[in-house]
């Protein structure tokens, strides 16, 4: 059984079958950004994966659909898997997972011993914030409405385990950039003890982008760390954690990476890593090591090794400074002639730094529920329904990179006819 060198992983990748399929030519493909508007050029991709029919499926944020190759490859790593069993794996995987740890570092701009492996973003999450250990009873942390349910669940489990107080803030909406760093800095002033902040890079609920630099910054002004999540970020918009200042992070890579379901990570700036407890006094690493800060146990092999594959289509395509501009696009064509409509709220403001794919919606005076569930009835539009933001629920649309204008066009119309009259 080959190794996964990195001829390997460039002979038999989904790179190699998505051009050989036909696709498109590899040199436009790679060297320049793809223009974020040229339909042809992304109906090429599209052809690259399968979606349903019936519907079109503007919600693309639970989780992110593989590409073809990419979904042969992984059922290529599993079949490998199950055939060669530890054979394999107790003789070859751990060089193989050394090489993808690289990869998955080199393209964070993070180093190796930076990173440790986890099945989600979840898992990494709640062992960095179940494991900072600089909290002493009658610290405070904070957390706001946008932030994840299951990582509000755990910033309030600090309240029982580390004796601290646990403070909720809403965040302004409309939002704008000022306006999101002085409700933080407001709640700084008002608990001088905060220690901890939660900080969710792009929200699942609205869209929302935070100004994590300047957020991380404020903390560490008032002598405060900062968690992550940037579930949702990685893929979805350009960032590296060091531009940001970003310390402690949770990722995923099976939303806008491509990677099958079962591939997130965890990052915690090297001179960082003594401030995060090992998870339950793990003797698998050495206790200076991240990797002794998560025990996943057994995982998906296959997942794994397919996250190279996966990571060779995301750069054909053009990376994600391709994918970011696609997804902004399409965004824009139905938010902005939708914008200044008297009966639809737009929860994303227009400044460009707050805003990634994903933007949420709320028709005035109407249910979001009943909105989400008129879309697919009557027009056949996949959308989905998000509670838990302060100023009440709303309709989420997240376009992937194979949704086409005409996607977005028909949401537009369907939203017109549903406030008409
Ligand atoms: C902001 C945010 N954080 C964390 C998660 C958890 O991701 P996972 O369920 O893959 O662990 C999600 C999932 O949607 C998310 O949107």
């Amino acid at each position: 059984m080959p190794t996964l060198s990195r001829r390997t992983f460039l002979g038999a990748s989904a790179a190699a079958s998505f051009v050989a399929s036909g696709a498109g030519e590899t040199a436009t493909m790679t060297s320049a950004t793809p223009k974020a508007a040229d339909e042809s050029y992304w109906r090429k991709i599209a052809a690259q994966y399968d979606l349903p029919s019936g519907v079109t499926q503007l919600e693309n944020g639970n989780w992110g659909v593989m590409s073809r190759p990419v979904l042969e490859a992984y059922e290529r790593h599993q079949r490998m898997v199950n055939r060669q069993s530890s054979y394999y794996t107790r003789r070859e995987y751990g060089a193989d997972f050394q090489q993808i740890l690289q990869r998955i570092a080199g393209a964070l701009g993070v180093s190796a011993d930076e990173i440790a492996l986890t099945r989600n973003a979840t898992e990494a999450l709640q062992a960095l914030i179940g494991g900072y250990n600089r909290l002493r009873p009658g610290d405070a942390v904070l957390y706001a409405d946008l932030d994840y349910d299951s990582m509000q669940a755990a910033m309030n489990w600090l309240r029982e385990r580390r004796g601290v107080e646990v403070i909720r803030i809403a965040l302004p909406e409309p939002a704008s950039h000022q306006g999101l760093i002085d409700a933080y800095e407001q709640a700084f002033r008002d608990h001088p003890r905060i220690k901890l902040i939660l900080l969710t890079h792009l929200s699942h609920r609205t869209g929302l982008v935070l100004p994590v630099k300047e957020i991380v910054a404020l903390a560490r002004a008032h002598s405060a760390d900062a968690i992550v999540d940037s579930a949702h970020a990685w893929g979805q918009i350009e960032f590296r954690p060091a531009d940001l200042g970003i310390e402690f992070m949770g990722v995923n890579l099976h939303k806008w990476m491509g990677v099958p379901i079962g591939v997130g990570a965890m990052y915690i700036r090297r001179d960082r890593i003594a401030d995060i407890d090992p998870f339950m006094a793990n003797d698998e690493a050495p206790a200076t090591d991240i990797r002794a800060r998560v025990h996943t146990g057994t995982a998906n092999f296959a997942a794994y090794l397919t996250v190279p594959d996966a990571f060779d289509f995301h750069e054909q395509v053009g990376g994600t400074p391709a994918k970011a501009a696609r997804l902004r696009h399409l965004r824009s064509l139905w938010v902005t002639p939708l914008r200044d409509h008297p009966r639809i709220q737009i929860l994303t403001p227009e400044d460009p730094r707050l805003s990634g794919g994903i933007t949420s919606f709320r028709l005035k005076g109407r249910d979001s529920v009943a909105v989400a569930k008129e879309l697919l009835d009557r027009h056949k539009i996949f959308t989905v329904y998000r509670t838990g933001v302060a100023a009440g629920p709303c309709v989420r649309v997240t376009p992937g990179i194979f949704n086409s204008a005409d996607d977005l066009q028909k949401l537009v119309q369907a939203l017109k006819a549903m406030t008409s009259g």
